[in-house]
């Protein structure tokens, strides 16, 4: 395969820096930061500890609690429908379980609904786009379970809650890491292939802030793998979705329980009303709201809307202040900048160095350090390359791996990241690839108040990135995967449990027009409407992408 260099001159002449430090690096090791260091470093460079990124919430349960302007603008923000026009009368849908997402955790949920003993004519997965379409499809990387005999469960809680600062619920973690490795042998039996080596044995790496080698990737694109198994699970046991459609308002009943909610069909316009005595909302976080100008890696459909819902039925909501960068996201070619480049291509030995080729931090600290030191390498320390369009990145010293764990490893591990970057002319067995953070998770959401999978309102479930307490502020990587596997499965059993003793009363909207009457008494001008369903990039409202980080 013949590859043209995919860099300008500039460019080439700090990757020549890079390959002149390459020998020296290897047989030196970079220490990861002691605690004050990242304390220090995070509080200096990480967009969350930047006060003017965020305001206090003006109404509702969470009133007071800082967050994103971008995510307070949206919960602040009218509703899309007049309940008046809504006809709760006669039902399109009349179901044991409404499940809000059509990712990863809904179609788990809807999976374990259905073994569960719930029937798939009671049952729907509503989703925005294409079944499956969802940040879980994107995942790259691999999920956390502690199987290996050096390894044990209590080890991952401990990671876990260390990463997220000691700000996890720790209920969660608990239930996140011990139900762990049955959710592998359940994928496994789906069909999904995780990495094994010649003689079975399943394959683990590191990552970023754990103690442990507990990675199970399938390749580059282990969500990928994940998701098309479960969704041709879906299809075989034919369980009900709708494409294209979304949740615009959760629906209660005269008791103050969630039951249902309005659906609105993209394609024909047309709403719908779904009566559910259990919903479960599965909606994935709010990448595509570009939280300060920061580039995504995030699915098309990631608007935030479950926050949204939920609190106009009064759930609390949690960490929502704390958004996570993922360190690398591609900030070269433009075609491709923000998307994923996953962290397995650190775990595999690539180090993030600087224009002259000096290696600036460890490439395994927790996810939110990561960020901030390359941060403060392209905007205070002056070791960042601005690329052709203005945007600043550090290299991601791939050939280091091929140095490492021999010749052959990028094509057979990480064949997505190979051929991402072969399309625009760069060998990145041969180059580094230039790179800086992106948004790429929510950590915070909607309370989950236990293992259950409860929120503080009756008949409201809620599961995968909607959820606030697992992660606290700062998730580590591969658990993401293991968190809407766990708790997309929970969700399932545990709304099909509570169905099963539920009867709906008296559909309502009032909390709708309560809602508007809190935005009058709060003083709240705005022309915005929510959930906005897909993000704008045209106009007035188009979304910025100046960073806006010195
Ligand atoms: O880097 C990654 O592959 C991302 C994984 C994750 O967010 O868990």
């Amino acid at each position: 395969m013949e590859f043209v260099s995919g860099y300008p001159d500039y460019m080439l002449e700090s990757v020549d820096q890079v390959e002149k430090t390459r020998d020296r690096r290897l047989s030196e090791r970079f220490e990861l930061m002691s605690l004050e260091k990242r304390e220090d470093i995070l509080c200096k460079y990480h967009p969350d500890y930047k006060e003017s990124g965020k305001r206090a919430l003006r109404l509702g349960p969470n009133e007071g609690d800082l967050v994103p302007h971008e995510v307070a603008d949206l919960i602040e923000a009218h509703p899309l429908i007049d309940p008046a026009e809504i006809d709760l009368i006669h039902l399109d849908f009349d179901l044991d379980i409404l499940i809000i997402g059509g990712g990863g955790a809904g179609m788990t949920a809807a999976l374990w609904a259905h073994y569960s003993g719930v029937k798939p004519e009671n049952t729907l997965i509503v989703q925005k786009l294409r079944m499956g379409d969802s940040n879980s499809v994107m995942s790259q990387g691999g999920v956390q379970v502690a199987g290996k005999p050096y390894d044990s469960p209590v080890i991952h809680y401990l990671d876990a809650l260390g990463g997220g600062h000691f700000t996890n619920n720790p209920e969660l973690v608990r239930t996140l890491v011990l139900d762990a490795p049955t959710i592998l042998r359940w994928h496994e039996e789906l069909g999904v292939e995780y990495d094994r080596e010649p003689n079975g044995n399943m394959i683990t790496l590191p990552c970023g802030g754990s103690s442990k080698e507990r990675l199970h990737s399938a390749r580059d694109y282990t969500g990928m793998e994940i998701v098309r198994n479960i969704k041709d699970e879906v299809i075989n046991e034919e369980l009900p979705f709708i494409e294209f459609t979304s949740a615009v308002e959760l629906i209660m009943d005269d008791s103050g329980r969630v039951a249902g909610a309005v659906l609105y069909n993209m394609e024909t316009q047309q709403y719908y009303v779904a009566r559910a005595k259990a919903t479960i909302l599965a909606t994935g976080g709010f990448g595509r709201l570009h939280i300060q100008g920061f580039q995504t890696t995030n699915h098309y459909g990631a608007t935030g809307d479950g926050v949204v819902l939920a609190y106009r039925v009064g759930a609390r909501l949690r960490d929502m202040d704390s958004v996570q960068y993922h360190p690398t996201g591609a900030a070269y070619p433009e075609q491709i900048v923000g998307l994923l480049v996953t962290e397995k291509v650190r775990n595999l030995g690539a180090q993030p160095v600087n224009r002259y080729g000096e290696q600036f931090v460890n490439p395994l600290e927790p996810r939110d350090v990561e960020a901030s030191a390359i941060i403060r390498e392209c905007y205070e320390k002056g070791g960042g390359i601005e690329t052709p369009t203005g945007m600043r990145g550090v290299w991601l010293d791939t050939p280091m791996i091929e140095i490492i764990k021999g010749e052959g490893t990028i094509e057979k591990s990480l064949p997505a990241m190979f051929r991402q970057n072969r399309r625009f002319g760069i060998d990145m067995r041969k180059s580094p690839i230039l790179v800086f953070p992106t948004l790429h998770f929510q950590n915070g959401g909607v309370e989950m108040i236990n293992d259950r999978t409860e929120t503080t309102v009756k008949g409201l479930f809620a599961a995968g990135e909607v959820t606030g307490g697992t992660h606290g502020k700062n998730r580590l990587m591969g658990n993401s995967i293991l968190d809407y596997s766990v708790y997309g499965k929970r969700a399932g059993i545990h709304a099909a449990e509570y169905a099963k003793k539920t009867s709906v009363s008296r559909l309502t909207l009032n909390h709708v027009k309560r809602y508007e009457a809190m935005l009058r008494d709060a003083q709240v001008e705005t022309d915005m409407r929510s959930p906005i369903l897909l993000p704008e990039y045209r106009g007035e409202r188009a979304l910025s992408h100046s960073l806006d980080i010195v």
